[in-house]
């Protein structure tokens, strides 16, 4: 799996580019299979859950060509398959995509239900619900998920629950449906606007996303198209984590702002100052980190993809601070890990409890997920010593090249 060796203690310098949207590119990938021609996907980040989508679809039998290191072109004309192979799907939670994406191609999919980083229970009835009211049926058997429909018709879909994943599966499976679907308190967040975008880009007729209500009026085909992924919040708020451990000064590049006003406006609070350029921030801190209480909501929220980032810069911090996660049931289970490292934290359910301690020490540490690692990783670079953070796989399923960029700022980290 291998491990980060990190001296913590270092100041963080210079400048750092982000990469685009794992979670976009994990939904745009796969709707690239409604395409009537090749699709060129542009800053798509270089990371193992990428490469991972990838491989799906060239065992379905699509043709895909680099064109560099973030530029893919994907010819999906040549799949002949409707079926994502297990151990495939069990490697990633966005494999469920591919539900939504085969069953407007082929009236037919079968999934593996999806593996992933898990904080508890991630039920997946609401995708099924809408499938269902989109006209399909569905059985599960054995692990995989079999959908079928004779054909898809739009209808009104309400969602009780604020899930990312089923409106993303619902707009891939109405986009092509007979009529009009309106999804209801759908999810806001930045990558469903970009998936949104995309489609619309080969032809779809999408209107809303990013609001609580998108309305989908179903179109005979969708044709080629060439697309930019939007940038990562998640991995440029967790650079500026980064910055405030170890009082440096980052220029982060190529980021949107929007994204990033709730990740903004607490690092503000925690002290840290911020500059803001069109497509950049830069960000620098040289005092007393302070405390801040912080609730993880769906966007606009605070992302609780930021939570166990923001939770390791509170180690940090003078005072104590109140996390509440507001998503998912069991997202704290890293925190016995910052414990190793001195940190003063209880967990209550939802709520953790972090007594700033502004010191701690090194310690060998183990990444439960990919945030917990990015957390670990914060909390290394800020400590003083020589940590060793074990499972980084989970950690490059998000962040590409983060040992490089790290270093290419001063840290001193290694991957062995
Ligand atoms: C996506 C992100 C993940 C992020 C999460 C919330 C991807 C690949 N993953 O996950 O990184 O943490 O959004 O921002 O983009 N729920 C139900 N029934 C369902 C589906 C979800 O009750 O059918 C609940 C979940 O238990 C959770 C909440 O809805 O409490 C939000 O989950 P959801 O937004 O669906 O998360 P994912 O799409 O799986």
């Amino acid at each position: 799996m291998g491990r980060f060796i990190v001296e913590g203690g270092f100041s963080l310098k210079g400048e750092v580019k982000i990469n685009g949207s794992k979670n976009a590119a994990l939904a745009i990938i796969p709707a690239t299979i409604l395409s009537n021609g090749p699709c060129l996907l542009k800053n798509l980040p270089n990371i193992s859950d990428v490469k991972l989508s990838f491989e799906i679809l060239t065992k379905m039998g699509a043709k895909i060509k680099k064109q560099d290191e973030h530029t893919v072109l994907i010819d999906n004309t040549t799949i002949n398959c409707n079926e994502v192979p297990f151990e495939l799907a069990m490697k990633m939670r966005a494999s469920y995509y591919y539900l939504g994406a085969l069953l407007t191609r082929f009236k037919e999919a079968n999934v593996a239900m999806p593996g992933g980083c898990n904080f508890g229970v991630r039920p997946i009835n609401l995708h099924l619900k809408g499938f269902k009211m989109l006209g399909a049926n569905y059985e599960i058997d054995a692990g995989i998920i079999h959908l079928k429909a004779k054909e898809l018709v739009g209808g009104k879909i309400y969602f009780d629950v604020v899930s990312v994943g089923a409106t993303i599966n619902i707009l891939l499976a109405a986009v092509k449906a007979k009529g009009v679907t309106i999804i209801e308190n759908a999810a806001k967040e930045p990558h469903i606007v970009d998936l949104a975008n995309f489609l619309n880009s080969m032809g779809a007729n999408i209107i809303g996303a990013g609001t609580n209500v998108i309305k989908i009026k179903g179109v005979e085909s969708l044709n080629s198209s060439s697309y930019t992924i939007i940038p990562d919040q998640i991995e440029a708020g967790s650079y500026m984590a980064m910055a405030a451990v170890t009082r440096g000064e980052i220029l982060i590049r190529d980021v949107t702002l929007k994204h990033l006003e709730s990740i903004l406006n607490k690092m503000e609070t925690i002290g840290v100052k911020i500059k803001k350029y069109d497509s950049s921030v830069f960000v620098s801190c040289n005092c007393e980190l302070n405390k801040a209480d912080v609730t993880s909501q769906a966007y606009p929220g605070f992302p609780t993809d930021m939570q166990p980032q923001i939770t390791a810069v509170l180690t940090f911090a003078k005072g104590t601070s109140i996390i509440t996660e507001g998503i998912w049931a069991n997202r704290f289970q890293y925190v016995g890990e910052l414990c190793r490292m001195g940190a003063l934290i209880t967990v209550d359910g939802k709520v953790a409890v972090v007594e700033g301690k502004q010191t701690l020490k090194a310690a060998p540490v183990t990444a439960c997920d990919l945030r917990a690692g990015a957390a670990l990783v914060i909390a290394a670079l800020g400590a003083q010593g020589k940590s060793e953070i074990e499972n980084v796989s989970y950690i490059e399923r998000g962040y590409e090249n983060i040992v490089g960029k790290l270093k290419d700022l001063g840290a001193v980290i290694e991957k062995v």
